[in-house]
């Protein structure tokens, strides 16, 4: 195999394998699926659509878990949420020479060496926290949802 033809492979496994990371991360939090509802964390979700009013929360019966699926509600165990616990996220955690970290999508704090010092800070409306860019908050558009430091709908302890 010519040297070239390789890289071309390797690249290609390199970003297969992203994407399927992507595919199988908590990539379907907030995001419209093609049951017209957004999984806003493993158990609630709202509306997509212009028919109903998006700010209205729904919750998935007890025991049971938002899904893509048509029927929105399934019970915990039988499929994988939309939008899997936050337990789960891995986001930053204070460590030189980071005077800030994200702490949620929206939400970022100061670090005391390493741990977390005063309070959250929230990122304005439609911005993700994004520490790495030296911005703190950018635009949503500006961000992919692998740049996203902190997939977390809200910061753990708030
Ligand atoms: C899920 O999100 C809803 C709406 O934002 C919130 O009220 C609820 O506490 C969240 N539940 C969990 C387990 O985070």
């Amino acid at each position: 195999m010519h040297y070239t033809q390789l890289l071309r492979v390797l690249c290609s496994i390199v970003i297969v394998s992203y994407v399927a990371v992507g595919v199988l991360g908590n990539i379907t939090c907030n995001v419209c699926q093609s049951n017209k509802v957004k999984c806003l964390n493993e158990t609630h979700f709202s509306f997509c659509g212009n028919g109903v009013l998006p700010d209205q929360v729904l919750k998935c019966p007890v025991d049971q878990i938002c899904t893509g699926l048509q029927k929105i509600c399934w019970p915990k165990g039988s499929i994988s949420a939309s939008c899997t616990p936050d337990a789960e996220v891995s986001c930053p955690s204070c460590r030189e020479p980071n005077m800030f970290v994200c702490t949620s999508r929206t939400t970022f704090q100061m670090c005391d060496g390493d741990k977390l010092t005063g309070q959250a800070i929230k990122c304005k409306d439609n911005t993700f926290c994004s520490i790495s860019s030296k911005k703190f908050c950018v635009d949503r558009c500006e961000i992919t949802k692998s740049e996203i430091e902190c997939d977390r709908e809200a910061p753990l302890d708030a």
